[in-house]
């Protein structure tokens, strides 16, 4: 097993000798690798078992040089203003542009496309690691990293660093490895992805940072597909974020236990069922009870070790009752993960 740090430092140590980090942000654990090491970044993609012509988001430290094209080692190479303003309001943070691309984002990080995504993180962690690459090698600064979250392809991300160790410890070298502690995330959905090469901004995956934001900064969204490409997003794949157990969507309490009574009247006993709802839905009885959130923030952040819990206590079927609508907030990012967990598996 690799060993698991606090020091931001013996974690930038790591990434600078071609070694891979699991990378606390405040969305969700990274599995990070310098973005200029080819070699670095062929071990992320096989410790994740991920197709290598999914695109992998680059994380950058400064703000403003993220997607600036005059940029010392840029990784874009054009910049509408709206990305600018969704950079400007909410970068350091959960927010994820995609970009025309820079000769320097090759085809390994792209997946072969002409866009490339870039992200600066928020936690405190995150930004540490970044500066000390760049303390430790000024040569090479303004230092990146890509880092996918840090599960294996098509499974559940990782919310804590123990998380991201029963995902990927044992597939890492413990002689060049390590793991940094961040704590538990604050946000626990990955970012949102934002398509920024059309004339208006596009979400290709919702997360913290959500469409009325994005209509708010950017002043309009693109209603149709504006861009001229297609991007890969494997969160848009149908079965994804997906537990080993089954998931039914409820729209409420009654609902919840109409189904849970269908899968006791199908034969599965209740030790096997369990309920997945917000504070406000009452416990259905004999089920256990995977979490009960009293916001929609609280349910972002514990949903992925809810989904881990069950699998942990051998549950066969979770009701899940959705959070509670909020146009501003961050129940369609719920939602969609929700919707990808319950999807059936190709
Ligand atoms: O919150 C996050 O974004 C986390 C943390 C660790 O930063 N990272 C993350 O990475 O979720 P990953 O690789 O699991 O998901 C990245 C998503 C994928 O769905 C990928 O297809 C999409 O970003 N993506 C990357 N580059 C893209 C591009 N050029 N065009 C469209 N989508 C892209
Ligand atoms: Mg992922």
């Amino acid at each position: 097993m690799i060993r698991t740090t606090t020091d931001p430092r013996a974690a930038a140590e790591a990434l600078l000798a071609g070694g891979l980090v699991l990378l606390p942000t405040e969305t969700v654990y990274g599995l990070a690798a310098r973005a200029d090491d080819p070699a670095a970044v062929v071990r992320v993609y096989a410790a994740k078992g991920r197709p290598e012509r999914h695109p992998v988001i680059v994380h950058l430290a400064d703000p403003e040089a993220a997607i600036d094209p005059q940029s010392l080692g840029t990784w874009v190479s054009a910049r509408p203003d709206f990305a600018r303003a969704l950079a400007a309001a909410f970068w350091p943070g959960p927010l994820t542009l995609v970009l025309p691309r820079s000769s320097r984002a090759t085809d390994d990080i792209t997946g072969g496309q002409d866009t490339v995504a870039v992200r600066v993180p928020a936690h405190p962690l995150a930004r540490e690691v970044l500066q000390a690459m760049d303390d430790l090698d000024p040569e090479g600064a303004p230092h990146a990293v890509v880092a996918p979250s840090a599960n294996r392809f098509g499974r559940v991300s990782s919310t804590t660093v123990q998380h991201a160790l029963d995902e990927l410890g044992e597939l890492l070298d413990p002689e060049r490895d390590v793991a940094l502690d961040g704590g538990p995330c604050s946000v626990g959905l990955e970012s949102t992805i934002v398509d920024c090469t059309g004339d208006a901004p596009r979400i290709l995956r919702p997360g913290g940072v959500t469409a009325a934001d994005v209509v708010e900064t950017a002043g309009a969204m693109a209603a149709l597909a504006s861009s001229t490409t297609t991007p890969r997003v494997p969160g848009a794949l149908p079965s994804h974020y997906a537990p080993q157990a089954h998931i039914a969507i409820a729209i409420d309490g009654e609902a919840a236990e109409a189904y849970a009574d269908a899968a006791q009247e199908g034969g599965l006993d209740a030790e096997r069922i369990a309920l997945l709802a917000p504070a406000s839905v009452p416990d259905l009885p004999g089920v256990m009870r995977l979490a009960a959130p009293a916001t929609n923030e609280d349910y972002a952040r514990g949903l992925y070790a809810a989904l881990r819990e069950a699998d942990a206590r051998g549950i066969e079927f979770i009701v899940v009752v959705p959070p509670p609508p909020d146009v501003e907030g961050i129940a369609a990012a719920i939602l969609d993960r929700l919707r990808r967990a319950a999807a059936p598996r190709a």
